[in-house]
């Protein structure tokens, strides 16, 4: 068997994280110059069925068997190989290596499943359909975040701009212009699991105060697609400036993420919020690209961790 080599993209939120759990549209977009990177080698001269996993940044260097029944990639290999009914396991060393950071933000519980599936179905000669490998990585944010809406999964599957309600069929977004983003990083780690645990909490305690704004999100969500679709950048900073206050309204921002949001605006952003689960991670602001550079520097002098700049083509 050839040595085979599969990734999946990053993927950023625009508009409508958390309100998406429940039952509102949100918009994402593939974050596709970071990716998880998943490459599959025969193993020669071991024994037979023996998945060696190397991925250095997780600090893992194993065999399968060795791995704890729930972790991520036992997940995600064991899901791969039952959809792919193979009577026996292939022999080889996936290697895993990410180009952005875990648990940020980013959709990187998701990007990894994805990777994997691909990768181990190419390397059988059975690359699984995108609907399979959608619906695997589902299955393992269920195990990892137990009350996923199944956006990240969708779009990083898909790797292309959409509008996700849960239940609902998706619905691809062509932008009608060419929109730029910076995305800065606070350093701070936070786990999606735990933010979605406690808006579920906070909703529970006050539920007509929490379900109003969600409420507010979503129709921020229709706007900010329609400005879109329609290549409004200005109109789509705005939405998202506004998701922003309410996410912050909700307890899911964070002194780190409001700093850099705040300079991002100060240094001419048209928009920007966090992107994500929150409370740290990533945020995100819609610029003009001559301000592209200005908003950098900004972000850096206020202590961004790392800056990346990506931009979403017209359609
Ligand atoms: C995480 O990227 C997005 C959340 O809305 C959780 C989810 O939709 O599963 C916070």
């Amino acid at each position: 068997m050839p040595n085979i080599a599969s990734s999946a993209c990053a993927k950023l939120i625009l508009l409508g994280e958390h309100a998406v759990v429940y039952g509102q549209p949100a918009l994402a977009i593939p974050f596709s110059s970071q990716r998880i990177k998943a490459t599959v080698e025969p193993l020669i001269g071991s024994p037979s069925g023996l998945i060696r996993i190397i991925a250095p940044q997780l600090g893992l260097d194993t065999p399968l068997e060795e791995l704890s029944e729930d972790n991520l990639i036992a997940q995600a290999l064991t899901l791969s190989l039952e959809a792919l009914e193979l009577t026996q396991r292939p022999t080889c060393v996936l290697r895993i290596h990410s180009s952005f950071p875990f648990a940020s933000g980013l959709g990187s519980s998701a990007a990894i499943t994805i990777a994997i599936a691909r990768a181990i179905s190419s390397f059988v000669g059975h690359p699984l359909p995108v609907e399979e490998v959608n619906a695997i990585a589902f299955k393992t944010e269920q195990l990892m975040h137990g009350n996923p809406s199944g956006i990240d999964n969708t779009v990083i599957a898909y790797e292309r701009p959409l509008v996700f309600t849960k239940g609902f069929p998706v619905e691809f977004v062509m932008p009608g212009d060419t929109f730029h983003f910076i995305v800065a990083d606070t350093g701070v780690k936070k786990s999606t699991a735990l933010t979605v645990a406690q808006l579920a909490q906070h909703r529970l305690e006050h539920p007509q105060r929490v379900d109003s704004v969600i409420l507010k999100i979503g129709n921020l969500v229709g706007v900010g697609s329609r400005a879109l679709l329609s290549g409004d950048n200005v109109a789509l900073g705005l939405a998202m400036t506004d998701n922003q206050g309410y996410l912050h309204e909700l307890g899911l921002s964070s002194p780190e993420l409001d700093t850099l949001i705040n300079k991002a605006l100060e240094a001419g952003s048209l928009g920007a919020k966090l992107t994500g689960g929150g409370q740290g991670g990533h945020m995100i602001a819609l610029v003009n690209e001559a301000d592209i550079s200005t908003i950098q520097q900004a972000l850096l002098d206020a202590g961004a961790k790392t800056i990346y700049t990506t931009r979403l083509e017209k359609a």
